[in-house]
């Protein structure tokens, strides 16, 4: 199968690319991938190495040069495995397209250094181009699946999206060449408007908009989003329904992040951070909705590259007002998190629409921190819902 992903030069796409390519050539095994465990491992999924890659971006450079780069400043991937991929990479940099920053805000146009698509084009000519090189890789690759996977820099919030409720809406606003939908919404637009299952990896628009997943139903193709739940955000899941269950009243949630890669810079503007601190916010309201403070910071530290480290700090008041804290700090390797994730979403996106299904994927809700379709946030509660799925497919 195909897997296109949108922001193919930043370093989630990198590492995922390095990352499957590695798999296939025995340089690493495949730790960090859920879809390698039982019981999914049971399930008929397409391999990882056997994944052909291509792909958007808007900035110059190159997939390989972004793997050299994770790898001297950050040491994940390993120089070594680099090497053993860089065949591979050169190959996929011939896939990668020129994409689209159209209503991205002001952060993302000045980092987008190649000349985007839109000029002297309107969004209808956009997504006609988008869809023209999602149908070349499928011909020329002999595709029969291309999954898409927005893994973009993070948009600022569109504002009033109920404006987009009906797939008539969303096609008239891309037709009139006058919209201000945002690219992430486009490119799913032409995902689904090729057949193509999306999967939106980031708290952008994506396939949010209500019209966009009436489309998705319509056109019978599988979607999911919004928002990878990887590091912070994935221990807040599964311990506050801790709290919870032990009747703890949580009276403040401190979470501060500090992170330095190009995701950081960009979320260094608030327009764009919204929607991140949004999402990450959430989580804690959909399992404690008696949560006193609730707080998340995200800040750019240019020196931290990809690694990224958060503080909680956990105030909480048990029998006979006792007043506890907990306090944790977590230290990961940004898109070595995410990349796995990544290919797994693929797969089982992959699968879903082998089976015909269309519309939201509510069983991939535990990779997200914003499920589509999904109120539950109890991490353990949404494996259960992927167990479901497994066993149902069995
Ligand atoms: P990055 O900044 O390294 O990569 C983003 C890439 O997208 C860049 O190459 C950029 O040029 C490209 N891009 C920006 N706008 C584009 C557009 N409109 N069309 C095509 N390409 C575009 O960021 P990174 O670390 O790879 O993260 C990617 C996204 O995933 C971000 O939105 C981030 O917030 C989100 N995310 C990351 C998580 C993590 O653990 N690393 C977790 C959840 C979400």
């Amino acid at each position: 199968i195909g897997v296109w992903l949108v922001g193919a030069r930043g370093n989630i796409a990198t590492t995922a690319m390095v990352g499957a390519r590695a798999v296939a050539r025995g340089e690493t095994d495949e730790t960090g991938l859920v879809t390698a465990r039982e019981p999914y491992a049971d399930l008929d999924l397409p391999s990882v190495a056997s994944f052909d890659f291509g792909g958007h971006d808007v900035r110059e450079g190159s997939v390989l040069a972004s793997a050299r780069r994770l790898a001297e400043r950050s040491g994940t991937p390993d120089q070594s495995v680099v090497d053993a991929v860089t065949d591979d990479l050169r190959a996929i940099d011939d896939r990668v397209r020129r994409g689209t920053a159209l209503n991205c805000g002001e952060r993302i146009a000045e980092l987008a250094d190649v000349e985007p698509l839109e000029t002297d084009r309107g969004a209808a000519e956009v997504v006609e181009q988008l869809r023209e090189d999602l149908r070349t890789f499928r011909r020329e690759r002999g595709l029969d699946t291309v999954v898409v996977v927005n893994v973009a820099s993070t948009e600022p919030e569109v504002s009033d999206p109920e404006r987009f409720d009906t797939r008539d809406a969303v096609a008239s606003a891309v037709e009139s060449g006058e919209t201000d939908l945002p690219a992430s919404s486009l490119y799913a637009y032409a995902a689904f408007a090729e057949g193509c299952p999306y999967a939106n990896f980031t708290p952008s628009a994506g396939a949010s908009v209500e019209g966009l997943r009436e489309m998705a139903r319509e056109e019978g193709v599988p979607h999911a989003g919004d928002d990878g739940k990887t590091g912070e955000s994935l221990t807040k899941a599964a311990l506050a329904p801790m709290f919870a269950g032990r009747n703890l009243r949580v009276l403040s949630w401190e979470g501060h992040n500090i992170l330095g890669n190009t995701d950081g810079a960009v979320l260094e503007d608030e327009r764009n951070k919204a929607g991140k601190l949004a999402s990450k916010g959430d989580i804690l309201e959909g399992i404690l909705p008696d949560i006193g403070h609730n707080r998340v910071r995200i800040d750019y530290t240019p020196s931290l590259g990809d690694w990224k480290t958060a503080w909680d700090y956990v105030h909480f008041e048990g029998f006979l007002d006792t007043e506890m804290t907990m306090q944790f700090t977590w230290e990961g390797s940004d898109s070595a998190l995410a990349a796995p994730l990544v290919l797994d979403i693929a797969r089982l996106l992959a699968h879903a629409d082998e089976r015909g299904e269309a519309g939201v994927q509510r069983h991939l809700a535990s990779f997200f921190k914003a499920p589509l379709g999904v109120e539950e946030h109890d991490l353990s509660r949404q494996f259960e819902m992927l167990d479901d799925y497994v066993r149902e497919c069995l």
